[in-house]
């Protein structure tokens, strides 16, 4: 059963410069609802109360976000709207959020290493906090899934273009299933012709507390950072590893054009907004020389 899941959420972000200057990428919103308010859903749909996020330097609105906000609750209830007010305290009631802060970003597989004391001698959930999964069973549940069939560590990808493979970690092994692979390669940003396969990592994983160890043997690397493929790759020399084919769509909104087109298919996807924003855009599209 896993119970735990770990939201590093401490990255600089920069790529979204200068949104992330002085704001957590992470609290960037869909519409209305922040990037990691989506990741937390996630988790709770899939199971796990006890979240805890990787939070760091200038990322205090995403405590605030998941804490009560007593002022806020105070005046909706004066304006007599309950609707908002069960959200906001739903918002802060939705898990068992803690946080623990990376000192420094120095890359994922140190971010994660944060969490050893947290989640002490069992296997976990990390989910990215900055890469929203739309799916209809929650992806963190389809990897939990695996994890109960099959026992190890269990990486969630995703299918990409041959041509794009060189931008991902792409992972490599022997297929159990259709949608599951035993792995025997992890590969960082692989050229198109050696690639393993076509299959890339896309930031859901269940992984054993032996990562921890892992972690703490692996070297500096790229970006002089210490990066979790790299301490994957001593993992599966110890144990084995597997890859779930998620079912479902990852949006990464760490990346600018990724996080409009998210913006626009899920305003196309809102109730409220898809007939007057589909009509928008078609005018748009239609007055627009391109
Ligand atoms: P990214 O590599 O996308 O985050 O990490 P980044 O370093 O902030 O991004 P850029 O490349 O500079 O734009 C994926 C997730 O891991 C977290 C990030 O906050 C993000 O949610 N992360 C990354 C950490 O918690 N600590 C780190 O040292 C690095």
């Amino acid at each position: 059963m896993i119970r735990k899941a770990v939201i590093p959420a401490a990255g600089l972000g920069t790529r979204f410069l200068p949104a992330t200057k002085s704001m957590p990428k992470e609290m960037l919103p869909i519409i209305d609802i922040p990037t990691i308010q989506y990741v937390v859903q996630e988790a709770v749909d899939s199971g796990i109360e006890d979240i805890l996020i990787i939070s760091g330097k200038g990322k205090r609105a995403i405590e605030d976000h998941f804490d009560r906000n007593f002022e806020l609750e105070a005046r909706l209830e004066e304006k007599e709207d309950q609707a908002w007010y069960n959200e906001m305290r739903r918002l802060a009631d939705m898990a068992n959020v803690h946080f623990v802060r990376q000192k420094e970003a120095n890359g994922l597989g140190d971010a994660i290493y944060y969490a050893r004391h947290h989640v002490g001698n069992e296997p976990f959930a990390v989910l990215l906090g900055d890469t929203i999964m739309d799916s209809v069973i929650p992806v963190t549940q389809q990897l939990v899934d695996t994890y109960e069939q099959y026992g190890g560590s269990v990486i969630a990808v995703e299918q990409v273009p041959a041509d794009k493979v060189n931008r991902y970690g792409i992972v490599g092994g022997t297929s159990m299933s259709d949608t599951i692979k035993e792995l025997t390669t992890l590969v960082e940003k692989p050229a198109v012709e050696s690639a393993p396969s076509n299959l890339a990592i896309a930031g859901r994983y269940i992984l054993t507390p032996e990562i921890f160890q892992a972690i703490e043997q692996t070297p500096k690397g790229k970006n002089n950072e210490i990066q979790l493929t790299d301490s994957l790759l001593l993992l599966l020399k110890r144990e084995n590893i597997y890859s779930h084919l998620i079912e479902g769509k990852r949006h990464d909104i760490g990346n600018k054009l990724d996080f409009l087109k998210t913006t626009v298919e899920f305003a196309l996807k809102r109730k409220e907004f898809a007939a007057p924003f589909r009509k928008f855009l078609e005018e748009l599209l239609a007055t627009q020389e391109v």
